[in-house]
């Protein structure tokens, strides 16, 4: 499907559907309100009416604000993409609303299909957003910007998608490498006889049962005058099976989508390189899978990490922190000059008991930094909310045989103790420049949610580019 911006009056464009959006305080005045009244529509928030003898299609909205547009455009183009209609055109009122549009048209218009045999061929295939305002040069430039980033999102979900099969740490190097060369990235990927010279004996331990080696993938976009350098860490699981601590049958469902971290990582690298941004991003992705085996790593194993600190392993199911306490070790010792450090995991499910699925859990020291993330979550329409440190939670994580246990002595909090386990990891002088991102409940949904289809999500890459645009 084809989106334009077009500088002309809605008038002036030909297609077969006008989108039209309207809040239940407009539906009155509207010429077509008898026939809208009749069809039962009451403009509520994401209900549609298709008039198709007149070739228009209603949706309600609760306001003109970004997030109710998105939404309500992620339910028009489904149902534009259910119809035998070929091309629609909607009215942009403000500048604003530009990104809604884009987001809820690509990101709600997404679809999956690589596996199924029978693909229904859309007739739909083109959307025309029309303004003749002055500024059109300002409206186009932040057009292709969220046409940017709404097509990282998508590359990230499909990396996430794929099936664990597919993906594996070797086969998730190729796809870093091709992104690499495409986008004119640097790119150096460690395998496991480097990863024992780095000795990286935590997460080499995650994946010592696997028949897929591990890897350390580091992707660096380097522009010449940068105003910052941002390190991006994320867990790359390419399949969680708990190991040893097996997961439930049912529980293990859906694990291909542990190395969604991994992916935003590339998502957002990818859209920094296209937008150009003056900003250095290095990207730092442990891939690992977590089996079962005979040489598979045990609870009462005690792994010696890259920082010399000890583990004592209590849940192998706990294995993310194990290969991002390694991964954020190497980060810091490969790029001292990091602004920020930023990981991104699918970390714990106490994060999405905490604050449901549709929040991502942000942790870190800095209030600077949780403030500005935040804003950028507001202004992204990614959801993110702080979970705060305690020196009581800490205590949880004490071992009485290695310096620290990997799992905490008590269920409650565990997104915190989770992210307090990482926190070890970071050197007193990045404590303040450290933020972690627990994507488990916001990176994959399998029912549709705001702009969200059924799958992968692309949670973390609109948040960063957001915060990367802003940076001064
Ligand atoms: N990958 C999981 C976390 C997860 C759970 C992500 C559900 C998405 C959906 C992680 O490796 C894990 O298994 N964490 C354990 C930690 C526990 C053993 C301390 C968990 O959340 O149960
Ligand atoms: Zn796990
Ligand atoms: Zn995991």
């Amino acid at each position: 499907m084809n989106i334009k911006l077009l500088n002309r009056e809605l008038d002036e464009v030909a297609s077969d559907v006008t989108v039209v959006f309207l809040k239940k305080d407009e539906l009155a005045e509207n010429e077509h309100v008898a026939i809208l009244q009749k069809a039962g529509f009451k403009a509520e928030q994401d209900t549609t009416c298709f008039l198709y003898e007149k070739g228009l299609l209603f949706c309600g909205i609760d306001s003109k604000k970004s997030d109710d547009l998105r939404s309500a455009t992620s339910v028009v183009i489904k149902a534009l993409k259910s119809s035998n209609f070929k091309s629609a055109k909607v009215h942009v009122e403000k500048k604003s609303t530009i990104s809604a549009l884009v987001e809820g048209f690509v990101l709600g218009g997404y679809e999956f299909n690589e596996y199924k045999s029978e693909v229904k061929n859309s007739e739909f295939k083109e959307v025309f957003l029309t303004s003749n305002d002055i500024d059109f040069s300002n409206l186009e430039s932040i057009f292709n910007e969220a046409m940017i980033v709404a097509e990282a999102t998508c590359f990230t979900r499909d990396i996430v998608n794929k099936a664990p099969q597919e993906i594996n740490p070797q086969t998730l190097s190729d796809v870093a490498k091709k992104l690499a060369k495409d986008n004119n990235l640097e790119c150096n990927i460690l395998n496991e006889d480097d990863l024992a010279k780095e000795k990286m004996g935590a997460m080499l331990a995650v994946g010592r049962a696997s028949v897929h080696e591990s890897a350390l993938i580091h992707l660096s976009y380097k522009p010449k005058n940068p105003k910052k350098v941002i390190t991006l860490v994320g867990k790359g699981l390419t399949y969680d099976s708990g190991g040893l601590s097996l997961k439930a049958a049912t529980s293990m469902v859906t694990m291909k989508m542990d190395k969604a971290g991994a992916c935003a990582v590339l998502g957002i690298i990818k859209a920094v390189s296209e937008l150009k941004l003056d900003v250095e991003v290095h990207a730092f992705i442990g891939a690992v899978e977590n089996m079962v085996g005979g040489n598979a790593y045990k609870p009462d194993d005690v792994l010696v990490s890259r920082s010399k600190t000890t583990i004592e392993v209590r849940n192998t199911d706990a294995e993310g922190r194990l290969v991002l306490a390694d991964v954020l070790d190497y980060a810091q010792d490969s790029v001292k000059e990091a602004d920020y450090i930023f990981d991104f995991a699918t970390l714990t499910g106490a994060c999405m008991i905490a604050l449901g699925q549709f929040t991502s859990g942000i942790m870190g020291h800095s209030h600077k930094l949780k403030h500005d993330i935040s804003k950028a979550g507001s202004d992204s329409g990614e959801m993110v909310s702080s979970l705060p440190f305690n020196k009581h939670l800490k205590k949880l994580l004490k071992s009485e045989i290695a310096d620290i246990s990997n799992t905490a002595s008590k269920p409650y909090g565990g997104a915190i103790t989770a992210g307090m386990f990482l926190d070890k990891f970071i050197r007193e002088e990045n404590k303040n420049k450290w933020m972690h991102f627990d994507i488990a409940g916001t990176a994959y949904t399998e029912s549709p949610w705001d702009c969200n289809v059924y799958g992968a999500t692309g949670a973390g890459v609109r948040l960063m580019c957001e915060f990367i645009k802003d940076i001064k």
